[in-house]
């Protein structure tokens, strides 16, 4: 049954929205846990400590973390393994490329998919050398988050590292959120404003929830004083 679902084009598309559905979770979970930097110190580090002692008793402390890591780490290979299988289907559908590429629907959303994921793949790499191994950051302290924090937007290369990724992030959302329900058949033209709508507004709201942290620590609105 679950072998066939993956086979069909249809079966990897729901695989693409379920797990899209669950890093999309994850991503508006991390960016508002990111905004307790703006309640200070002990509100962010008192948080990664939470999260570790959240479930200590079954999992162990920072079980919990490592359960997320898990599932993290699994809906990303299968949403970029269905995604280039689902996109070798395409190319196969239509050996012979276009000798001059018409304005196709949903081409140009297709090339900023492919390359906004990968931007925001290679950036999740570097994020977590960064602030949580620690060793790409200036401070690098395990567990003092807001420290860590603060020492690496204070130089505006990776405040622009940061930009990129989370504006390619965006991107990525808008067109994730609204192929997704699209898939699941609420892109109706009638519904289809109003999808676009939803889709634009939460990517958005992502978008500059992330970006408030690394400009209030560039602008001095958050420091260590
Ligand atoms: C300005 C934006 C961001 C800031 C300030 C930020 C901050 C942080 C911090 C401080 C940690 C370590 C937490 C801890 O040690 O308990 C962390 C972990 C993480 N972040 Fe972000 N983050 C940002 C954007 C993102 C984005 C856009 C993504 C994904 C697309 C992301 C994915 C992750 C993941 C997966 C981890 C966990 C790594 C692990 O523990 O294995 N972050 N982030």
């Amino acid at each position: 049954m679950a072998g066939r679902l993956w086979a069909s084009t249809v079966g990897k598309k729901a695989v693409m929205a379920v797990t899209g559905g669950v890093l999309l979770l994850y991503v508006v979970a991390h960016m508002a846990g990111n905004l307790k930097v703006f309640a200070g110190r002990e509100s962010i580090d008192g948080y990664g400590v939470f999260l570790r002692e959240f479930l200590a008793p079954v999992l162990g402390y920072g079980g919990l973390v490592w359960v997320i890591r898990a599932v993290l780490s699994l809906s990303v290979i299968l949403h970029m393994t269905a995604a280039v299988q689902l996109a070798r289907r395409a190319k196969r559908a239509r050996p012979v490329s276009y000798a001059t590429r018409p304005k196709v629907n949903g081409s140009y959303a297709a090339r900023t998919m492919r390359w906004g994921g990968v931007i925001v793949a290679l950036f999740v790499v570097y994020h977590v050398l960064d602030l949580t191994a620690g060793v790409l950051n200036p401070h690098g302290v395990e567990g003092e988050i807001h420290a860590n924090v603060v020492a690496d937007f204070q130089h505006w290369y990776v405040v622009l590292a940061y930009t990129v990724a989370v504006v390619a992030l965006g991107f990525h959302l808008r067109h994730g959120i609204w192929s997704a329900l699209r898939s699941l058949g609420l892109g109706s033209a009638r519904r289809a404003a109003a999808v676009k709508t939803a889709a634009l507004v939460v990517s958005v709201a992502i978008t500059v929830g992330f970006l408030s942290v690394p400009y209030a620590v560039l602008f001095g609105l958050v420091s260590d004083q």
